[in-house]
């Protein structure tokens, strides 16, 4: 698993306090990355312990994990709604996230963007005053160059991210491949997401603009939880 930023006990922290704000009865997002893993671990002891919840992953990892720890899971058109979502981030700023570092942000948008309550999980390496994050973009293989030709009139420097284990690019699971692009300070999140969105090729980014409704940020020692 990809493992980023700060140490395990702060992203354990984050994780198992999200975790305690799952409810009986209720539908809960199950985000990508090493710290919603601690929630999804935690949430599968509360199932163990007799709480009734039902799952969706946001990638094959976390449904691997989510089965793994004997969670009961749905797909997105499967339910009537989302009632919490909880998923970690490359880096937040306020409500403002991006996400994508284990490229799984199409679906984490998807299933983040449905949820009432979305909980953004994260150790303390992730805060910053603005975004400066490069912003994951998935692309359809066939238009990675000239969407890499479209950020780069945008300002930003497209890297397609190439795989570890294996030769070549990253693949998704959904089938596409990820260009990391550098902005440098992203001034107006709100605008380079829109101007992102409009690039044709472009499946999803990773910018996730005022999203997010609390961040657990989790420390060696505890946790903040910031109610945005
Ligand atoms: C997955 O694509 C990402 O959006 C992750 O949620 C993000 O990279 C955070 O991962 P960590 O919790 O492993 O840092």
């Amino acid at each position: 698993m990809k493992t980023t930023g700060g140490s395990d006990a702060a992203k354990r922290n984050a994780g198992e306090s999200a975790a305690e704000a799952v409810e009986d009865g209720t539908v809960v997002g199950l985000g990508t990355g090493s710290t919603a893993a601690h929630a999804i671990r935690a949430i599968g002891r509360k199932v163990d312990a007799g709480l009734d919840v039902r799952g969706v992953p946001t990638s094959f990892q976390s449904r691997q994990l989510a089965r793994d720890v004997g969670i009961p899971l749905a797909d997105l058109d499967s339910v009537a709604a989302i009632d919490l979502a909880i998923d970690g981030a490359d880096q937040f700023a306020g409500p403002h996230l991006v996400k994508g570092g284990g490229a799984a942000h199409a679906r984490e948008k998807v299933v983040d963007a449905a949820a009432n309550r979305f909980v953004v999980v994260a150790d303390p390496s992730k805060a910053a005053e603005r975004l400066t994050h490069p912003v994951p973009v998935e692309v359809l293989p066939a238009a990675r160059t000239a969407v890499a030709g479209d950020v780069r009139v945008l300002g930003g420097d497209p890297d397609l991210r190439e795989a570890e284990g294996k030769d070549g690019p990253v693949v998704t699971d959904n089938g596409n491949l990820v260009l990391d692009c550098a902005f440098g300070e992203i001034r107006s999140p709100g605008e380079l997401a829109d101007d992102l969105s409009t690039i044709p090729g472009v499946v999803e980014h990773g910018l996730f603009v005022g999203m997010a409704d609390e961040i657990h940020v989790g420390t060696d020692d505890g946790v903040d939880v910031e109610r945005l």
